[in-house]
This record gives structure tokens, sequence and C-alpha cells, in this order.
């Protein structure tokens, strides 16, 4: 592991107390980044200010972070987007879904993007994103642990897509990986009756790489880091590219793929030798 720390780490800077403010940690130790959404008192409850230093963390990632650890303070990964959006007077400073109902479409669309931005990088080839979920992951929660690559959870986890109920539709990325995962009639189900779905359920239809104690999760996690850690970094990235493109492309396509990933390996590796 390198040395090199991100200039946030050093504690007391403003982009430290922006993050606070904003409800989360942000930690970089070496090849590793740790997000903790750390509003425990109100179960982790998202606001646009938290997706806004989501994406300001993915803009500014520091290059040698290999792994992206996500996880939450408390018993609840994340309650989901804070209910004052949905009163009148909404989250002091950031509006309510009353204003954002008043916006004309582009800047509608401008902030729901931005939110977006928030929760795409975790998916970037560069990074092996973890979420780490204990307790309630419901609605943006769920969505925000949808946006990491893998997901080990406590078995007292309890994910919910709650948005239909409340009049909305899930935005912040999760649709897409949610069908990946679960397949398309699975996620209708959980989509369309905003149902819990709870640890044996989630690992049984993919939703969840590892189901383990709630005490095991931290040393469950670390040792995913370190697996992850194992592997050559540049053949990491190239990996999950493929991976990430097998979806989209046919057998021939895919192959071909493979072929110019591996040319660049073996002459990055073998040149001269
Ligand atoms: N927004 C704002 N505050 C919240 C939220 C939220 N989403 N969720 C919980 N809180 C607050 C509660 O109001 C309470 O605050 P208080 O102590 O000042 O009264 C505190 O967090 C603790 O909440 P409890 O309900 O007492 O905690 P409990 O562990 O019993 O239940 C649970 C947790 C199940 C998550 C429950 O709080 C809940 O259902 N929250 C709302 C979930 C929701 O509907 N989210 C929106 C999803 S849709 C979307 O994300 C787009």
């Amino acid at each position: 592991m390198t040395e090199a720390k991100a200039p946030y780490q050093r504690g007391g800077s403003a982009e430290d107390a922006s993050f606070k403010e904003a409800g989360l940690r942000f930690e970089v130790d070496g090849e590793i980044a740790t997000i903790t959404l750390d509003r425990p008192e109100k179960r982790n409850a998202q606001t646009f200010a938290t997706w806004s230093a989501l994406a300001r963390i993915g803009d500014s990632l520091p290059e040698q972070v290999r792994v992206v650890v996500v996880t939450g303070e408390g018993p609840s990964f994340s309650a989901g987007i804070d209910l004052r959006m949905f009163t009148p007077e909404g989250v002091p400073g950031q509006g309510s879904f009353g204003s954002a109902a008043r916006q004309d479409q582009d800047s509608f669309d401008q902030s729901i993007e931005r939110a977006q931005q928030g929760f795409l990088w975790l998916r970037r080839p560069e990074i092996v994103s973890i979420a780490a979920v204990r307790g309630h992951a419901i609605g943006a929660g769920f969505q925000l642990a949808l946006a990491c690559d893998l997901r080990i959870v406590a078995d007292d986890v309890k994910f919910c897509m709650k948005e239909p109920a409340l009049g909305l539709v899930p935005d912040l990325t999760g649709t897409k990986p949610l069908v990946d995962l679960v397949g398309l009639a699975k996620a209708t189900d959980l989509c369309l009756t905003a149902r819990v779905v709870e640890a044996d359920e989630a690992f049984r239809i993919g939703l969840a790489e590892m189901v383990v104690d709630g005490e095991g999760l931290a040393k469950a996690v670390q040792d995913k880091v370190e697996q992850v850690l194992s592997t050559n970094r540049d053949a990491a990235t190239a990996t999950k590219r493929l991976l990430q493109g097998a979806r989209l492309r046919t057998l021939e396509e895919q192959c071909a793929a493979e072929r110019a990933e591996q040319a660049v390996r073996i002459r990055t590796l073998f040149a001269g030798s």
C-alpha cells in the first residue's frame, strides 16, 4: 500500500466540514477509500448535499485508490431520502419536492443528473466498490448499495425500493443494476410491491454476494478488500471493462474485446523479454 493521503484526510479542512454537513465522512488509506454515511441519529437519511458530496468525492478520487467501501454509521445503512423533502419547508438550504416541482424541465433534469453523478462513478473500471450494508437500505439507500460492484451484508439487512409506494420512481441509477442482478420479473416484484428483502432472499436472488453476522461485517469487508488488492491493478481494470461490456456485446464481439485487452496486457508485461 502507498502512503499517499488525500488532502481531505488531514482533518479540519473545508472539505471535511462540507462532507460533515452533507452527512458523510470520507477517508483514504493508501489504495482504500471509505465513505461512511454519518447521520445515524436520522438513520443516515440522504439529501441533495449528500449526493453532491458523493459526486465531489468521485470527481477528485485520488488516483491510487483501487477499492471504495461504502458503509453507514449506526444500525442502518440508510433510510433513503430525507423525508423533510416531502414537507413544504423542505431541507434547509436545499429545497423540497414542492420547490423541485416548480423548476423548469432543464433545471430539474440537471439537478437529478448531478445527484446521479454521486452514484455513477462507483462503477468505474479502475476501482472496485463494496457496499457494507447492515439494517435498513431503503430507497436511495438501496440504490446506493446497488451502485456498488459488490454488496456484503449483515444478517439483519432489509432492502426496500420504497419509491413507488411514495409516488416516485427510483431515479438514482438503481433500476439498471437491479434488473441486471435479479432479472426483470423479480425487479418488478420488488419495486412494484415495495416489499422488504431480508438477508436470505438477498443472497438467494443475487442482491448480496455474502451474508455475515453483524459483528463479522467489518472483517468480511476487510478480507474482501485484501482479496481484491491481491490482483494486478491494470489487469483488474481491463477485466472489469470486459465484464461490464459483456451483456451488451455478442459472443464474437466479446471475444474480440478479450483479444484487444489481452494484447495490451501481454505487450505491457512481456515486451522486450
Ligand atoms: N428522513 C429523515 N429522517 C429519518 C428518516 C428519513 N428517511 N428515516 C428515519 N429518520 C429519523 C426519524 O424521524 C427519527 O428521528 P427522531 O429521533 O428525531 O424522531 C430517527 O431517524 C430514527 O428513526 P426511527 O424510525 O425511530 O428508527 P427505527 O430504527 O425504528 O426505524 C426505519 C428505521 C425503518 C428506517 C424508519 O425510520 C423508516 O421507515 N424511515 C423512513 C424510510 C423512508 O420512507 N425513506 C424514503 C424512501 S424513498 C427514497 O429514498 C427516494
